[in-house]
């Protein structure tokens, strides 16, 4: 696939719309359905997910049309990518530092993050072998908290498992790994959970309440916490921040349309968390659950409705096995900026470079999965958090956003404008006017507004 003197990176996706399967593979993913309803529970709701999706239309979809220029453009590694048009533009060579960042933040997020996703593949064979059949919610959420959660050898072994396929899938390289493991995979989530939406829709008797829990915005609930999570959890849910979607934008045809190509990610991706928070919190109200519960929510509250429905063993079995999949479409994606850029930088083998960087993520993983049992205690937490909570706070909270802020300085500022207007060609002049404002000044603004506010509360709150 790739020739020896080619000076950039050669393989390229397929067509447009493999494109933008693997950036909504990259995008939809444990955040959409495991990390949306629960951090929407405990910010208090509607509030937080109209800032939210204010976040998505203003901040993310400008910085992730920024990410895709650049990565196109370059046609390089982030580190690389970044380095280079910063010398093209005349510009410090500092700025390959957020490629650096990205690699950083993406080996932290993939650490919990695999964490998670061995829970889901857990939940798939518990599901498929019947052993929720019956319980009641109470029963549900004990297998979760005092059994999974506490079982070392099982979440080990899980993690262990979705690290190794993790590293296959991007082992093998864009064509064979990426390609075709979205092109089912996210037609078939898709499906089932419209399914999913019908059933709590007309069988919990709930769904008005979970509707308005998801829509009313009673902005009296909505904290300073709340508007950084939204603003932190846009970058995370669009895979923002950390040069993720920049190392898939390297690989994206060059006649593909960068605007409308991101649009359809953006669109896909909220619909996704949103059917996903309309199908959790019916089955939470009509189950009595509290909507604030954390991490557990997800796999507390659908698992009680799998439990109790007639034919729930298969459809759970087959829900969790997608999300499970959702999950590694998404965590390739965080390993890809970081392994193409050792094989580029040190001429080395895919798979030796994905070896290397799955055993560090691994053992971070290890980190993640004790703080949440062995080391729960409070000699080793950081800021009152284990390393599980410290992790997800660290990037989605503080380095995507700042990532992504300078990713939005960088492509608004410090680029050529000729250059970035060929690469976006955006149909009307408007439409490009619309975009430099955005990433020029609304989105950085945002992020660094949230950031003072949030930084000044802490220190006068405390
Ligand atoms: N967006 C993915 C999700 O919602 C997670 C993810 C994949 C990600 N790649 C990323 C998050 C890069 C931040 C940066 O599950």
């Amino acid at each position: 696939m790739m020739s020896d003197s080619a000076p950039t990176v050669t393989g390229t996706w397929a067509t447009r719309w493999t494109f933008i399967l693997a950036a909504s593979g990259s995008a939809i993913g444990l955040g959409n359905i495991w990390k949306f309803p629960f951090i929407t529970g405990e910010n208090g709701g509607g509030a937080f997910v109209l800032v939210y999706l204010i976040c998505i239309a203003m901040v993310g979809i400008p910085i992730m049309m920024s990410e895709v220029l650049i990565g196109r453009h370059a046609r390089h590694n982030p580190i690389t990518a970044m380095g280079q048009l910063a010398r093209e533009s005349g510009a410090s060579r500092l700025w390959g530092g957020i490629g650096w960042m990205g690699v950083l933040a993406g080996i932290m997020i993939l650490s919990f993050y695999s964490v998670v996703a061995g829970w889901s593949l857990d939940y798939t064979v518990e599901l498929f072998a019947g052993n929720f059949n019956g319980k009641t919610g109470e029963e549900v959420g004990k297998a979760f908290g005092e059994g999974l959660l506490q079982d070392v050898p099982k979440l080990t072994l899980w993690h262990t498992v979705f690290m190794a396929l993790t590293a296959l899938v991007v082992a093998l390289g864009i064509h064979k790994g990426l390609e075709n493991s979205v092109k089912l995979m996210m037609p078939a989530l898709f499906i089932l959970l419209i399914g999913m939406l019908i059933y709590s829709a007309t069988q919990t008797g709930h769904f008005g309440e979970g509707f308005a829990y998801l829509f009313d915005f009673d902005f009296s609930k909505l904290s300073v916490d709340a508007v950084l999570a939204a603003l932190g959890h846009s970058f995370f849910t669009l895979s923002l921040g950390m040069c993720a979607i920049m190392a898939y934008g390297a690989y994206m045809p060059k006649q593909a349309s960068i605007g409308s190509t991101v649009i359809t990610v953006a669109i896909l991706d909220t619909a996704v968390a949103l059917v996903a928070g309309l199908v959790i919190f019916p089955i939470v109200f009509a189950n009595g659950m509290e909507p604030t519960q954390g991490p557990g929510l997800l796999f507390v509250s659908l698992t009680t409705a799998f439990a109790q429905i007639p034919g729930g063993q298969i459809l759970g079995g087959v829900f969790f096995l997608l999300v499970s999949i959702a999950a590694l479409s998404s965590s390739i994606s965080l390993i890809e900026p970081s392994a193409a850029w050792m094989t580029e930088r040190f001429n080395m083998g895919r798979a030796t470079s994905v070896v290397i960087l799955s055993v560090i993520v691994w053992i971070f993983g290890m980190g993640c999965l004790l703080s949440l049992n062995e080391w729960s205690g409070e000699e080793y937490q950081v800021f009152g958090m284990g390393m599980f909570d410290l992790f997800d706070f660290l990037t989605a909270n503080i380095m995507l956003p700042l990532g992504g802020m300078f990713i939005a300085i960088f492509a608004g500022w410090i680029m050529k404008r000729s250059v970035v207007l060929n690469e976006l060609a955006l149909k009307s002049l408007v439409r490009f006017n619309l975009w430099r404002a955005m990433t020029r000044v609304i989105s950085p603004l945002a992020v660094f507004i949230v950031f003072v506010v949030t930084l000044y509360q802490k220190f006068n709150g405390a």
